[in-house]
């Protein structure tokens, strides 16, 4: 299969609620949350998208040639390439349900095609226990090689999903603190809330394995993260789903990468398409990104192999950016990349 074959395929899914645009950046899918969309006027979504476009990186191919190294550890584990599956849940109600893609359809695609690929899948949890439940079979299936991502429910509760993570042999746990206010949860019966310091403080300290806090906008934010004894964060607004009109995220980039003073490990999402714009954001600061709406459309299209396809076509893309501008490994990636 290549790349074409793969958008071919997604194109013709009966019900597939992503248009598959030649260019995923919220605008035909603006307000279509559930969907694909960015919420309300989907100007979040949009905003991450061209902050990433309006970057500019410094061309410069005078140097004595290295051969290009894009891998790294993370969390104790190494990884081919920076690039992750960002958690998709709730693939029936976000996608239709004529393509009979469900949770665990979908994780199988992202867990299997990332770890084919030398990285790893995120994966996500909802309104529904299947929707945390089936991923995490998955990831039982895969020898624990995936990242699950716990929605910021009552203490019992995430402490019970940390539980079952920890039996699925995971490397690491998300909280997608970001889901805070998810009404469309609370409509479910299933409430969830924002949490204080000293709340996720007693969660992380009920696990030994490294956890990740996923929503972090403000520099504040991050701050308080460090304070909670987490291991890393995730730049993210979520997609532009949970409010309208945030800032992008690699706008909020510099000043938390700043707060956090290489003090805990920085991932980031929201509008991140090519391997050019992982070369942004690590120039920036970050360590890694997670990409989201792209694999759906990857996992749709080719299923494991399509997501495998994907993250090497992104992958080629960094090494392709780092030769042009300079940077033999991950490290060489510094702000003198960006054009100011
Ligand atoms: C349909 C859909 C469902 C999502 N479900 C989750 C989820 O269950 N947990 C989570 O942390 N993030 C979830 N996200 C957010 C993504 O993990 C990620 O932050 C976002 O999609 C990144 O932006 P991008 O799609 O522009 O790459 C979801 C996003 C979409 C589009």
């Amino acid at each position: 299969m290549d790349f074409k074959k793969l958008i071919g395929n997604a194109k013709q899914i009966e019900g597939f609620k992503c248009r598959v645009c030649p260019q995923c950046n919220g605008k035909a899918c603006r307000g279509e949350v559930p969907g694909p969309g960015g919420k309300d006027s989907g100007m979040a979504f949009i905003r991450n998208y061209d902050k990433l476009n309006e970057i500019k990186v410094n061309l410069d191919t005078i140097y004595a040639p290295v051969s290009v190294d894009t891998s790294l550890e993370l969390f104790g584990k190494p990884f081919r390439y920076p690039i992750f599956a960002a958690p998709i849940g709730g693939l029936i109600p976000n996608y239709g349900d004529k393509h009979g893609i469900d949770d665990y359809h979908y994780s199988k695609a992202i867990i299997e095609g990332c770890k084919r690929a030398g990285t790893i899948g995120f994966t996500g949890d909802g309104a529904k226990d299947e929707f945390y439940t089936e991923p995490l079979r998955v990831i039982q299936e895969n020898e624990g090689w995936g990242i699950p991502t716990i929605k910021p429910w009552k203490q019992e509760e995430v402490i019970k999903r940390i539980e079952l993570a920890e039996k699925a042999g995971v490397p690491a746990v998300a909280m997608d603190i970001d889901a805070a206010g998810l009404i469309l949860l609370a409509m479910a019966g299933k409430p969830v809330s924002p949490k204080p310091v000293e709340e996720l403080k007693e969660i992380i300290s009920a696990t030994k394995l490294p956890f990740i806090l996923k929503g972090i906008m403000t520099a504040k934010g991050a701050e308080k993260a460090l304070e909670t004894g987490a291991s890393g964060i995730v730049v993210s607004n979520h997609g532009g789903r949970v409010l309208d009109h945030t800032p992008a995220t690699v706008e909020v980039l510099p000043e938390i990468v700043r707060a956090v003073g290489g003090k805990m490990k920085i991932l980031i999402d929201g509008g991140i398409r090519t391997g050019l714009d992982v070369l942004k954001v690590l120039a920036l600061g970050a360590d890694g990104v997670l990409i989201g709406r792209p694999y759906v459309v990857a996992a749709f299209g080719g299923a494991a192999e399509g997501v495998e396809l994907y993250t090497n076509r992104i992958g080629v893309e960094l090494e392709e950016a780092m030769l042009m501008t300079g940077c033999g490994s991950l490290q060489e990636i510094t702000s003198e990349v960006i054009y100011k």
